[in-house]
């Protein structure tokens, strides 16, 4: 991937940024261009580590309400605020709780952001006027060369139509955005694939009000203390997050997630004497629920849907072997059926492999794409395996959650229930 300047049919400029090109004459260039565009009031979408942004600065009413109207965001949802450097936390925010500097001195750079009580010069237009401010320093090198050629703080939410996922490469944000920004800064795949955590400092204990890159597991080894988590709205209050009350990420396909599927044991692995480069794959006994799904798949085509399965690395062989009429499942594979992040037909049933189980973060960096290709391929009933809600696992669960809206189905008893989950 070479820089490179391109304009699409409907006006918004492409800036193609590799990453490790940030330093060259020719990315400084389109770096200053986008920056001034940026200073102008204009909205430039740009990579970090989590998700694509859609950026305007942070002290110009206009400016942010062009974020709303490209996004069609509603106006009670507050925005990011993001800086280049950790001590414009206590210029952004005011008051800042002394956790504060303690988690921005281990974190940042990094998809954590934190709530405390904002500044004078954040305009409401941003807080969509809570008393609080959202701050954020992305570790993205492209992202932090903007911000620097900006010298400004620049609110940013995740660079989707509001109902849409967020975004993980330039051609979702393209999609989705293309003729309502006036630039997109395409640096590729982003890394973590979620976006931030979310710690809501200004409460005691500290609250995760929205799960993400930096685990739970990882605050509370920090902090030597245990932190709170308020994923929806207490009965009859209002949410401590506005976002909360949204359903983001839900595809037009209806996802139910899959009982029985968060802990899957494996089999297979390449022990001394085992074919080289062989996978693991799910233990057999998870055979009999593979072929409920399948079967529940057949059903539904039967019915003219058209199914979907989200399954991971090391189970996917077991559904490609019920459509693919197996006598048995072949022990070990040297590769993966679909790449990860991908899907493939096979008897009209699309099946898609979110990553491997041994390691949950490949999972939660292809989600976002899957749910994606679930509307690309005009799913309208898809099967979503749950993963172990632990580090990074309980961000993959939490929009699990919201793209099924709560909906859970128990293959082997044949029972669905709406209720599975709390908050929905
Ligand atoms: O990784 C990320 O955080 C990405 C990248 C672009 O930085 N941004 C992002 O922004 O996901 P957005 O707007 O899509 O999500 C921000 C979430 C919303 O749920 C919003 O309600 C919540 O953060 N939020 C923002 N400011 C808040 C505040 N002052 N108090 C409570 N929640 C807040
Ligand atoms: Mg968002």
């Amino acid at each position: 991937m070479n820089v490179r300047r391109m304009r699409t049919e409907n006006g918004t400029l492409i800036f193609r940024i590799p990453p490790d090109q940030v330093s060259s004459p020719e990315a400084a260039a389109l770096l200053s261009e986008a920056a001034a565009l940026l200073r102008s009031g204009e909205t430039v979408v740009f990579p970090t580590e989590t998700v694509y942004g859609l950026g305007a600065v942070a002290s110009s009413p206009e400016a942010v309400r062009k974020i709303f109207a490209a996004k069609g965001r509603p106006g009670d949802n507050p925005l990011i605020v993001h800086i280049w450097e950790p001590e414009q936390l206590f210029a952004v925010g005011t008051r800042v709780p002394d956790t504060g500097a303690v988690l921005a001195r281990h974190f940042w750079p990094g998809p954590l952001t934190l709530v405390v009580p904002v500044g004078p010069d954040i305009v409401p237009e941003v807080t969509a006027g809570l008393s609080t401010v959202g701050v954020r320093l992305p570790a993205h090198p492209v992202a932090l060369a903007l911000l620097r050629q900006v010298g400004m703080p620049v609110a940013a939410p995740s660079a989707n139509l509001s109902w849409r996922p967020s975004p993980t490469t330039a051609e979702h944000a393209v999609h989705d955005l293309d003729g309502r920004v006036a630039a997109i800064i395409d640096s590729g795949p982003t890394a973590v694939g979620l976006e931030s955590t979310v710690l809501d400092i200004t409460l005691s204990p500290p609250t995760v009000l929205r799960p993400g890159g930096i685990t739970r597991e990882e605050l509370e080894d920090l902090l030597g203390m245990g932190i709170a988590e308020q994923l929806s709205a207490p009965p009859g209050q209002k949410p401590r997050s506005p976002g909360q009350k949204y359903t983001h990420y839900k595809p037009k396909a209806q996802v139910r997630m899959v009982q029985g599927t968060a802990e899957i044991r494996l089999a297979g692995n390449p022990g001394p004497g085992a074919v080289a480069g062989a996978k693991r794959v799910a233990a057999p006994d998870f055979a009999p629920l593979a072929q409920a799904v399948w079967d529940r798949c057949v059903r539904e085509r039967r019915r003219s849907q058209h199914p979907a399965i989200l399954a991971t690395e090391e189970t996917l062989p077991y559904y490609w072997a019920c459509g693919a009429r197996w006598e048995s499942m072949p022990p070990v594979f040297t590769g993966p059926l679909v790449p990860a992040g991908a899907g493939k037909e096979l008897e009209g049933v699309w099946l898609f492999n979110l990553g491997s189980r041994a390691d949950l973060h490949q999972i939660a960096a292809h989600l976002y794409t899957c749910l994606r290709l679930l509307d690309a391929v005009d799913a309208t009933v898809a099967f979503a395996e749950q993963v172990p809600a632990q580090g990074i696992g309980a961000a993959v669960m939490n929009r699990l959650r919201r793209a099924c809206g709560g909906l859970v189905w128990d293959p082997l008893a044949g029972s669905e229930s709406e209720a599975g989950f709390p908050g929905f």
